[in-house]
């Protein structure tokens, strides 16, 4: 669904959380009394909590934090900003991941950033969705193009789970673990989650797709469709293009510099925040388990696992960890 210019006018006018009459929203938007209530049905099938009240009209109860990229790129410290080629928002789209790879164009670069109010497909690891509704969370990917293949990019998104946490911490959430390979916790909980697709030539040039998912106010409703525990910042208070901020502020130079610095530069800051740092462990790679004790991460992001037979190394791909027996 993508919503015309009226009704993104009408949706930037409740934006306030205010009352606003029939009358006056019929007005700003140059349509009729009727039209706007039609537009209203449209908003309201965003799961926005829309209350219609005789006396009083129309308002989005609590407002809505609508993403403003103008306000994204402001935002950015020079580094950041002359890294940045691109933002788009889009209201409602599959994935924003799925668009930076429909959007891949030799021409087009690094530094392009996408971000969606609200994912219809929005996808995790191991083939999980991620549930996001409208204007509530953060969903974020950023395209760069990397020569060299994807040896260049090894133990990315674990340096990326390094970033997100610096990016919480800069506006001020200062209580988040990682979880090996890409789980950014808090309270033990998931409260965000790290996707890196990679295509083009696996040997050459290729572009990293890395999507960043980070709960921000998960509503009652949407959190019902989440199969495992969670967390979000709605007691923090934090807009989401302040957050999108400080994102990209860590990851376009991450980006930029991987190739030279790789994981070897994140290796000791991630095994500190490691919530499973020296402690039992259960990794599960389809129908295979594996017990041991995490002992850290090597320079291409392998779990160091002990094992009752000495020392493997785990990649990541299609493996989950939990906490062992
Ligand atoms: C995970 O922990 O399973 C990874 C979650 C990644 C979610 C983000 S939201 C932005 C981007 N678009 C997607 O469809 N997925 C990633």
């Amino acid at each position: 669904m993508v919503l015309t210019p009226g009704q993104r006018t009408l949706l930037g006018l409740l934006a306030d959380g205010e009352f606003h009459s029939g009358a006056e929203l019929g007005q700003a938007l140059g349509v009729s009394r009727a039209a706007i209530w039609k537009a209203l049905g449209k908003l309201e099938a965003l799961e926005l909590p829309l209350e219609r009240t005789r006396p009083h009209g129309y308002r989005i109860a609590g407002g809505v934090d609508l993403h403003d990229a103008a306000a994204i790129r402001a935002a950015l410290g020079d580094a950041a900003r002359s890294l940045l080629r691109d933002i788009n928002v889009f209201d409602v789209i599959d994935s924003t991941n799925e668009q930076a790879k429909r959007a891949a164009d030799p021409l087009n670069g690094s530094g392009i950033c996408y971000l969606a109010e609200r994912q219809t497909g929005g996808r995790g690891r191991l083939g999980r969705r991620w549930v996001s509704p409208f204007a509530r969370n953060l969903y974020l990917t950023v395209a760069w193009e990397f020569d060299g293949g994807i040896a260049v990019v090894e133990g990315l998104s674990l340096a990326v789970g390094v970033a997100a946490r610096s990016a919480l911490a800069a506006v001020g959430v200062t209580d988040i673990g990682l979880k090996w390979p890409n789980d950014l916790l808090r309270s033990g909980r998931k409260l965000g989650g790290i996707l890196i697709e990679v295509i083009g030539d696996p040997q050459g040039l290729c572009r990293v797709i890395t999507g960043i998912g980070i709960n921000v106010a998960m509503p009652a409703a949407a959190a019902r469709e989440i199969d495992q525990p969670w967390r979000d910042l709605s007691d923090c208070r934090i807009s989401r293009d302040r957050l999108a901020a400080a994102l990209l502020e860590q990851l376009l130079p991450l980006l930029h510099d991987f190739p030279e610095r790789g994981f070897r530069a994140y290796r000791r800051e991630w095994e500190a925040a490691h919530v499973h740092q020296g402690r039992p462990v259960r990794i599960s790679t389809g129908s295979r388990v594996v017990d041991g004790i995490a002992r850290g991460v090597n320079e291409q992001g392998a779990l160091a696992l002990e094992c009752a037979d000495g020392l493997r190394f785990i990649s990541g791909g299609e493996v989950s960890l939990r906490e062992g027996p």
